[in-house]
C-alpha cells in the first residue's frame, strides 16, 4: 500500500552495511524498529555498498551480501512497495553530494571521529581515504533526501552529529543563495534527528552475558543467525549459558545476572512485553521451564524469517529487480534536491 506523502509526519532514512550473517541482535536492535517506523513515516532504507568498500570487500561476496541483507529486511517486514529499499551505488547523487560535502566538512571535524580511530587501528597510514571520509558520505545519504529522522545505533550518534554540523554549515555558507532560491526559513538542509534504538534491545552473547551478540564471535553457539533453522535455534537456546538460580520475580533481581537478564530481555522483546511482565509470569521458575518457552517463542518468530530469506536469495534476479525499482524511486526524490544544491553552490547547468 502506498500512502500519500502528507500522511506521514517526517521522512526516515537509514542505512545498513551489506555484511552477511545477520543475527537476532540485528533483528531486535535495528530491524524491528525500522519495520515499525513504516507505519508513521515515509521510509528510505539503503544498503550502503559504497560505505562497505571503505574496507576491502571481495566483489562476488559483496554482491551476494547486498542481496542477502536486502532479503533479510524484506523477510523481517520491510515492504519494498511501500518503503524505498535500494543499494546506495545505484543512485549516483550520493557520491556527488558527498563531494560537495567534502568541501563543507573540515578536517578537524573528521579527526574527532572515534569510529575511524577504532577501525583504522594502529595502521592509520594504511587505511583507505574512504574510511576517513565515511561520515561525510553518510551525511550525503541522509541530506540527499532531506530526511528528518535517522534510526541508528549508539555507535553512529557521532556520525549523525557530523551530518547536523554539515547541514548547518552549508545553510550558513550559502545563506544568500538559499534565501534567493526562495527558502525564507534559511533552511535548505534540515537537522536530522537521531532515533536511538534503546539499550533495552541490546542482545548479548548466549555464551557470555556481558558481551554483545556478534556475527564475528568465534563461537556460532553465541548467537542466533536469522538463517538458522528451527532445530538450530532451539538447540542454541537450550545450551545458552545460565546460572543455577530460579528466575526472580522482579527486574532488580536480574542486575547481577547478565545471562538471565539477556534471556529475559530477548523473551520480552520478541513477545512485545516488558521484562516485568515476563518475570511476573516466570518469576520462581527454573531455566528448565523458561528455556523451552523461550525456544518456542524464538522459533515461532524467527524460523519464518529464515524461510522467507532463503526463498528471496534463491532468486537473485528478483532481488535485483526490487533494488532497481527502489533505486528508481530514490532517484526521483534525490534528483530535484541535488539539482537545487548544485545551483546554490554555483554550478552551471541542470
Ligand atoms: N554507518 C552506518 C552503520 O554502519 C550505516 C549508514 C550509512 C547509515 N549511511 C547511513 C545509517 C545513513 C544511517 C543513515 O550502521
Amino acid at each position: 500500500m502506498v500512502l500519500p506523502a502528507h500522511a506521514y509526519s517526517g521522512r526516515v532514512f537509514s542505512g545498513m552495511q551489506p555484511s552477511g550473517n545477520l543475527t537476532l541482535g540485528n533483528y531486535l536492535g535495528a530491524m524491528v524498529n525500522w519495520v515499525r517506523m513504516q507505519d508513521d513515516y515515509e521510509c528510505i532504507y539503503c544498503v550502503v555498498d559504497m560505505h562497505a568498500i571503505t574496507m576491502w570487500q571481495d566483489p562476488a561476496t559483496l554482491k551476494a551480501s547486498t542481496r542477502e541483507v536486502a532479503a533479510a529486511y524484506i523477510a523481517c517486514g520491510i515492504d519494498p512497495t511501500k518503503s524505498i529499499l535500494f543499494n546506495q551505488s545505484q543512485v549516483a547523487e550520493h557520491a556527488q553530494l558527498g563531494w560537495i560535502f567534502n568541501c563543507v566538512a573540515r578536517l578537524g571535524w573528521l579527526d574527532r571521529m572515534t569510529q575511524f580511530k577504532d577501525k583504522a587501528g594502529k595502521e592509520k597510514e594504511r587505511a583507505s581515504v574512504g574510511l576517513y571520509d565515511y561520515p561525510v558520505l553518510m551525511a550525503a545519504d541522509i541530506l540527499l533526501y532531506r530526511a528528518t529522522h535517522v534510526p541508528v545505533g549508539d555507535d553512529q550518534k557521532q556520525h549523525l552529529e557530523l551530518a547536523r554540523d554539515i547541514a548547518a554549515k552549508f545553510n550558513n555558507d550559502f545563506k544568500a543563495e538559499i534565501a534567493a532560491a526562495g527558502h525564507s526559513s534559511g533552511i535548505f538542509f534540515p537537522q536530522p534527528e537521531p532515533v536511538i534504538t534503546g539499550p533495552a534491545t541490546r542482545v548479548m552473547s548466549l555464551r557470555d552475558g556481558t558481551k554483545k551478540m556478534s556475527k564475528s564471535d568465534a563461537s556460532d553457539m553465541s548467537r542466533i543467525n536469522l538463517t538458522d533453522d528451527a532445530d538450530t535455534i532451539a538447540t542454541k537456546i537450550r545450551k545458552a549459558k545460565t546460572d543455577p538460580e530460579a528466575l526472580p520475580s522482579e527486574v532488580a533481581g536480574l542486575s547481577t545476572r547478565p545471562e538471565a537478564d539477556n534471556l529475559v530481555g530477548i523473551f520480552a522483546a520478541l513477545s512485545g512485553k516488558t521484562k516485568d511482565a515476563v518475570l511476573s509470569e516466570f518469576g520462581g521458575a527454573t531455566f528448565s521451564t523458561f528455556k523451552p518457552a523461550l525456544a518456542d517463542l524464538c522459533v515461532a518468530k524467527l524460523a519464518p524469517i529464515g524461510d522467507a530469506m532463503r526463498r528471496l536469495v534463491a532468486d537473485p534476479a528478483e532481488m535485483d529487480r526490487i533494488l532497481a525499482n527502489g533505486a528508481e524511486r530514490a532517484r526521483r526524490l534525490a534528483t530535484p534536491i541535488y539539482r537545487e544544491t548544485k545551483d546554490i553552490v554555483g554550478f552551471v547547468g541542470g
